[in-house]
C-alpha cells in the first residue's frame, strides 16, 4: 500500500447487512460509507440521532459526487442504503434495547464492525457502575457480539465477520489485574486514563482470540484493525486506514 487509496472496489451483494457502531464520524463514518457505496445495507449504531441523520445525509451527498466522478466499483443505480439505530454504549440498558430492536427488526446480519470508542478522558463511571472507557469500548460491544452471533450463524452466509477497531496501544496496557477491570474504587487523582484506554483495546484483542477459538467451526471469523500500527509501520495515508477497515470487514478481492 502506498499513500493513496488502494482499496479494491468491487460491488457487494445488496442483501449483505453490516452494522458499524459509531458510524456517524471518523473511521466508522468512512467505513460505513464505503461499504454502503459498494452496495451493502449498512446500519450505523450511534448514540445521537441528530448526528447520525446528518452523517447519512452527508454520505449520500458524497456518494452522489463519487458517482458523478465515475468512481469504479460503487453502485450505479438507486441510492446507498444506510440507516440509523440508537445505542448508547455507556448504558447497558440502552445496549440491550439496541440488541432487542435489531433482533425484532427481522434483519439478517453478516458483518459487525465494533468501531465506537473513546478515551483519554477524566475518570467517569457509568450508571452501571463501570469505568466509562471499559464499558463503551469493550463491554457493551462484547454484549452486542454475543447476542447477535446467533443471527450471523443463521444468516445463510458462509463468511460472516466481526471486526474490532482496536489500536496498537493495546501493547502498552498495564499488567492485567481483574480487580481493576471495571474501575471499582478508582480515584480521579490516581486514574490512569492512557492505561484504561489501552486496557479497553487489549480486551478487544483478547476477545478476538477467545471468540475465534469458540467460533472455529462456525461461519464467523473475528479480526481486529490495529490502527496506529499501520500508520507507523507502513506509512499508509489516513484514507487508506479508513477504507482498510471496510476492506477487512468485507475482504473484497
Ligand atoms: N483515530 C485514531 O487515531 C485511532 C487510533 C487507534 C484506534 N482508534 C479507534 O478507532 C475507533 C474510531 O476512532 P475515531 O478516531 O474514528 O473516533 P471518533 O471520530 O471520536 O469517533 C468515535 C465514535 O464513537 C462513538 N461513541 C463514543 N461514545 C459512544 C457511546 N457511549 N455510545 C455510542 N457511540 C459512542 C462516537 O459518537 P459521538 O459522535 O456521539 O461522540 C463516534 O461515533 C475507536 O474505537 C478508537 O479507539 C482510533
Amino acid at each position: 500500500m502506498g499513500g493513496g487509496t488502494s482499496f479494491p472496489r468491487e460491488p457487494l451483494d445488496r442483501n449483505k447487512v453490516v452494522i458499524v457502531t459509531g458510524g456517524n464520524t471518523g473511521i466508522g463514518y468512512e467505513t460505513a460509507k464505503w461499504i454502503a457505496m459498494l452496495g451493502a445495507k449498512v446500519i450505523i449504531a450511534c448514540r445521537s440521532e441528530d448526528k447520525a441523520l446528518e452523517a447519512i445525509k452527508r454520505m449520500k451527498e458524497e456518494y452522489a459526487t463519487e458517482k458523478q466522478k465515475g468512481t469504479k466499483g460503487i453502485i450505479q443505480d438507486g441510492d446507498i442504503d444506510v440507516t440509523f439505530m440508537q445505542v448508547d454504549l455507556a448504558s447497558l440498558q440502552s445496549t440491550k434495547k439496541f440488541i432487542e430492536n435489531f433482533k425484532s427488526s427481522g434483519q439478517k446480519l453478516h458483518t459487525l464492525v465494533c468501531n465506537a470508542g473513546l478515551g483519554f478522558l477524566p475518570l467517569q463511571m457509568t450508571e452501571d457502575g463501570n469505568e466509562l472507557v471499559f464499558q463503551t469500548n469493550y463491554l457493551s460491544q462484547f454484549l452486542i457480539c454475543v447476542h447477535l452471533i446467533p443471527l450471523m450463524e443463521s444468516s445463510g452466509s458462509d463468511d460472516c465477520r466481526i471486526i474490532m477497531v482496536s489500536s496498537s496501544v493495546h501493547d502498552f496496557a498495564p499488567p492485567f489485574d481483574i480487580s481493576k477491570v471495571q474501575g471499582k474504587d478508582l480515584k480521579p487523582s490516581s486514574y490512569d486514563e492512557a492505561g484504561y484506554y489501552a486496557y479497553s483495546k487489549l480486551y478487544q484483542v483478547m476477545q478476538m482470540y477467545f471468540m475465534n477459538k469458540r467460533l472455529k467451526e462456525s461461519n464467523i471469523s473475528v479480526t481486529y484493525q490495529p490502527i496506529l500500527e499501520q500508520w507507523r509501520q507502513n506509512s499508509v495515508g489516513i484514507s487508506n486506514v479508513l477504507v482498510h477497515t471496510a476492506y477487512i470487514a468485507l475482504d473484497i478481492q
